[in-house]
């Protein structure tokens, strides 16, 4: 994608980082890139130094010794140009509980001086299946409108990199597919993003390529398929599948869920070949 910040380098690129804390080396020699208009996914648990990262790309936080720098601009030494470069939704939901959810849009667009701030909160509250509730106070939203909210105030300006920071994390299902939804819309519009979970499947889902985080280190970096390369090859087995918890939940709620298989009419009804024992009949490696 070509934007106003033009060049042809990656999005992000993050070399040497170092964070501690006190005593505590959360993160030790981090690298990673991110490319233009891709989906980049840090995977790591409860404490890996997710957030810390997103921080110092947001420059929010100092980092101790590293070159981080976004559409080649340095965080350290040009972070007002850095600042111009994204939006971030932060891991708790940033939006102001007093304001209706209409308010919130059309303060962020007025702080961004667009022209048309509340058409530009309508679109959004539309995209984002809030028109119904765009003039009620954010304080009587759910999560998960909430997270919708706040994706949608990141939108303002149309940056051209996001950091969604545990987009979904507290999420139900149908939320949380919206959310991947929202995330899949970006990138075919050539948005570079950056996401941080704990979810396997949000990373397989979402990301071009993922990251692992663990014990302040990138130990793994690739696409979905190039870490499939990393084990050994995959055992063949033939199992009758039988529905995730998720799939019956999805499907008596009356939402799609991305595997076809989910049956989706209004009365479920027992598959009982489908709890037969899984068999194995065929093995190589
Ligand atoms: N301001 C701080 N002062 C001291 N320690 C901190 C601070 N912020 C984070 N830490 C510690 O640094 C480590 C990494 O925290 P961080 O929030 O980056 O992890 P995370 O991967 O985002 O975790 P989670 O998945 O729980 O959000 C944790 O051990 C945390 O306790
Ligand atoms: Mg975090």
């Amino acid at each position: 994608m070509t934007d106003v910040f033009g060049g042809d380098g990656p999005a992000i690129s993050v070399k040497g980082l170092e964070k501690s804390y006190g005593n505590l080396r959360v993160l030790q020699c981090v690298d990673f890139e991110v490319d233009r208009g891709t989906v980049f996914a840090l995977l790591g648990s409860n404490g890996a130094g997710k957030t810390t990262i997103v921080n110092i790309l947001a420059t929010l936080l100092r980092a101790d010794a590293g070159a981080v720098s976004m559409n080649g601009f340095d965080v350290a030494e040009q972070p007002a140009k850095v600042r111009e470069c994204f939006s971030l939704t932060g891991q708790f939901a940033a939006v102001d509980e007093i304001l209706s959810g209409r308010e919130n849009l059309v303060l962020i667009a007025r702080l961004r001086h667009l022209a048309d701030p509340g058409t530009v909160a309508d679109r959004l509250l539309e995209r984002f299946s809030l028109t119904d509730a765009g003039s009620r106070r954010v304080s009587e939203y759910s999560g998960g409108m909430r997270r919708r909210l706040d994706i949608a105030m990141s939108l303002i300006g149309e940056p051209s990199l996001i950091f969604l920071d545990e987009p979904t994390t507290g999420l139900d299902p149908e939320s949380r597919l919206e959310v991947w939804d929202t995330v899949k819309r970006l990138t075919g519009s050539g948005t570079t993003v950056l996401l941080t979970t704990q979810q396997l499947e949000e990373a397989e889902q979402l990301a071009d390529r993922i990251a692992i985080l663990h014990q302040g280190r990138i130990i793994a970096n690739g696409t979905l398929a190039e870490l499939r390369a990393l084990l050994p090859p995959a055992r063949v087995e033939y199992v009758e599948k039988q529905p995730t918890l998720e799939e019956i939940f999805l499907a008596l709620t009356g939402h799609d869920s991305n595997d076809s298989d989910t049956n989706d009419s209004d009365t479920i009804e027992a598959d009982t070949s489908a709890v037969d024992a899984t068999r194995t009949i065929g093995e190589r490696r």
